[in-house]
């Protein structure tokens, strides 16, 4: 695929098949990516076992529920962004039900002693560590749009990460940023993205003076 309408198309597709990868397929969306020092301070765990996928469903399924109970469209909004966000939470629902059934879960393990994170000592959380995982991350993302594969990045098993520790026999000092489970969509899958102007999100030379 052509790579900005590879990027424009990269939806969370949440709704996939459970029909097998061929082998060689994953193998090319595995393939590596850039991080700090070209030291690949990440892994994947790929599972493909049914009891190991079920129970990560599971604990998927637990973590979902509590997320949208908590977050209940506002009574402020649009009706717009009501039903697109009533459409997203079908979708998550759908994808909770079925993420055990998923042919293949990619959870992304990384090495905090292996990365420089140069924010660390900043009075805030530190994000420039997770550039050497998601970039990964990303990279894994864009494969599978161009292989007609569905995916979505998934962060909510992180909650409960000693448990997939544990499950995946994931030792230390090995932690986990993301579980994206791939597969066939059952519907379009990818498509046009909706996305805020970029007028409001880049500036010119200093922030907030317009592009
Ligand atoms: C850091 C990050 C974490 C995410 N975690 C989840 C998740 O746990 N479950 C899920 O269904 N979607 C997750 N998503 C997908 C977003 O919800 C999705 O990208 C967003 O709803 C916009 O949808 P679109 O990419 O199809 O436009 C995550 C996305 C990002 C970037």
């Amino acid at each position: 695929m052509e790579l900005y309408e590879t990027m424009r198309t990269l939806r969370a597709v949440r709704r996939l098949k459970p029909d097998p990868i061929p082998e060689p397929v994953l193998r090319r969306v595995l393939e590596s990516a850039p991080t700090g020092g070209n030291v690949q301070p990440w892994r994947m765990v790929v599972v493909r076992e049914p009891a190991l996928k079920q129970r990560l469903g599971e604990l998927y399924s637990e973590r979902w529920r509590l997320y949208t109970a908590a977050r209940q469209p506002p009574a402020t909004i649009s009706e717009e962004a009501r039903a697109r966000m009533t459409r997203t939470y079908k979708a998550g629902d759908y994808l909770a039900t079925h993420f055990g059934e998923t042919p293949a879960v990619v959870v992304f393990c990384f090495n905090p002693n292996q990365m420089a994170i140069t924010d660390a000592k900043q009075p805030r959380p530190a994000v420039v560590g997770g550039g050497s995982i998601y970039t990964a991350v990303e990279n894994l993302l864009l494969a599978c749009r161009a292989e007609g594969l569905g995916c979505v990045l998934t962060t909510l098993l992180c909650e409960c990460e000693p448990e997939v520790r544990t499950l995946l026999s994931i030792p230390d000092p090995w932690y986990t940023a993301a579980a994206i489970p791939i597969g066939y969509p059952v519907g379009r899958g990818h498509g046009a993205l909706i996305r805020r102007p970029i007028e409001q999100l880049a500036y010119t030379d200093t922030w907030g003076k317009p592009l």
